[in-house]
């Protein structure tokens, strides 16, 4: 953990999609590290969440949107970055089918209009472009993904992530040739505080204190969840050794738990048995078959273990514990600067 500390120290590092779940948390996880921080996104809903919860004044914040390529090599340029990590993307399913063209086309030119912006710069020493463990093919064979498994993807959200993977492979290459070293981070489904999202399992919790019930359409859904906290533990890891050891992290990793995945009904009554005000949980009998996403996907995330030396700080019981505490928090005074800042430093030790 001190290593990553001193690593970001001063470092200039610049997000795309800082507004964000994980962009949040990214990006006060560095600001707390001491790093300098600019950000980039939509100037859309989620600003007002980031802001509850994000030293936002310590960040130099710029908003545009991915696919205007001008506006985004413009910032990019102006603060000239040592390392990048892109997140912006349309991240649900569900919004993907309502709006497939807008997810294919926000989650394919960022990444292409991204890729060479790094490609053209001279300050730019690694590049981290976040994905999803979605972005594997489903077999009904495959128990556990990884990282050379066959790319697809059913749905456009999955589909786009997939597309990302591809259209990022022969800038490995192209990018090495300049000094700059790249990857892609492909996780599963995160919880922790901070995600305010449409049709989530934890927001909609969240939205279930309020009204005291929660109706479950997908109970047996088996996801891989983790604690946010240890993926971006992941996604700096790997920025950090891009930096330092370049090709031999270039590609593919996975982070996923190592414990047993859990169904959404395991998520829930686990969430509401670290709430003060437990919630009225009702199954309901007929499936949500209006959209279609895999029911069971786990990710083999030997790679990262191995060479990152990557582990899950967080099991299924704590990262759910803390999660229930950040939001019993903000919803005391739609503010969580304290929680977000403790759990950040409780969990990366720092004084
Ligand atoms: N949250 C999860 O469980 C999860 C799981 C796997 C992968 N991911 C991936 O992680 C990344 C972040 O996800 P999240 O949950 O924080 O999403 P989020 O919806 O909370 O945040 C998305 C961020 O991207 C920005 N953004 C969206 N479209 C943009 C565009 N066209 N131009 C500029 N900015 C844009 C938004 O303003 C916001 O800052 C995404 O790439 C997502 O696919 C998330």
């Amino acid at each position: 953990m001190d290593k990553l500390n001193n690593f970001y120290k001063n470092k200039k590092v610049f997000i795309t999609g800082h507004t964000g779940f994980k962009g949040s948390w990214l990006t006060e996880t560095l600001i707390n590290f001491g790093a300098k921080v600019k950000g980039y996104s939509l100037k859309d809903s989620k600003i007002s969440f980031y802001k509850s919860f994000v030293n936002f004044k310590k960040v130099e914040n710029s908003f545009g949107d991915v696919s205007n390529y001008n506006k985004l090599k413009k910032e990019i340029e102006k603060f000239r970055p040592s390392i990048i990590y892109h997140l912006a993307a349309q991240p649900l399913v569900i919004d993907s089918y309502k709006e497939p063209h807008k997810t294919l086309k926000s989650n394919t030119t960022g990444v292409i209009n991204l890729l060479d912006v790094v490609h053209k710069s001279r300050f730019v020493k690694s590049l981290v472009i976040v994905t999803t463990d979605k972005c594997y093919k489903i077999k009904k064979k495959i128990k556990f993904y990884k990282e050379d498994n066959e790319l697809g993807g059913y749905d456009p959200y999955s589909a786009s992530k997939a597309a990302a993977e591809i259209i990022f492979f022969p800038y490995i290459d192209l990018l090495a040739k300049k000094g700059i070293w790249a990857a892609t981070a492909r996780a599963g489904n995160v919880i922790g505080g901070g995600d305010f999202s449409e049709n989530r399992i934890i927001p909609d919790c969240y939205r279930a204190i309020k009204k005291n019930f929660l109706i479950l359409r997908n109970p047996d859904a088996v996801r891989p969840w983790q604690h946010i906290l240890d993926v971006i533990n992941g996604y700096l890891l790997l920025g950090m050794n891009l930096y330092k050891f370049k090709k031999k992290f270039c590609g593919a990793w996975n982070f996923g738990p190592d414990q047993k995945n859990k169904s959404v009904k395991n998520l829930v009554d686990e969430f509401n048995k670290n709430l003060s005000k437990k919630i009225l949980i009702k199954v309901l009998k007929k499936k949500n078959k209006a959209f279609k996403e895999s029911n069971y996907l786990q990710l083999n995330s030997k790679k990262a273990r191995k060479f990152l030396k990557w582990k899950t700080y967080l099991n299924f019981s704590k990262g759910l514990s803390m999660t229930a505490s950040w939001y019993e928090e903000y919803q005391v005074n739609n503010l969580s600067k304290k929680i977000t800042s403790k759990q950040i430093k409780t969990f990366f030790k720092i004084k």
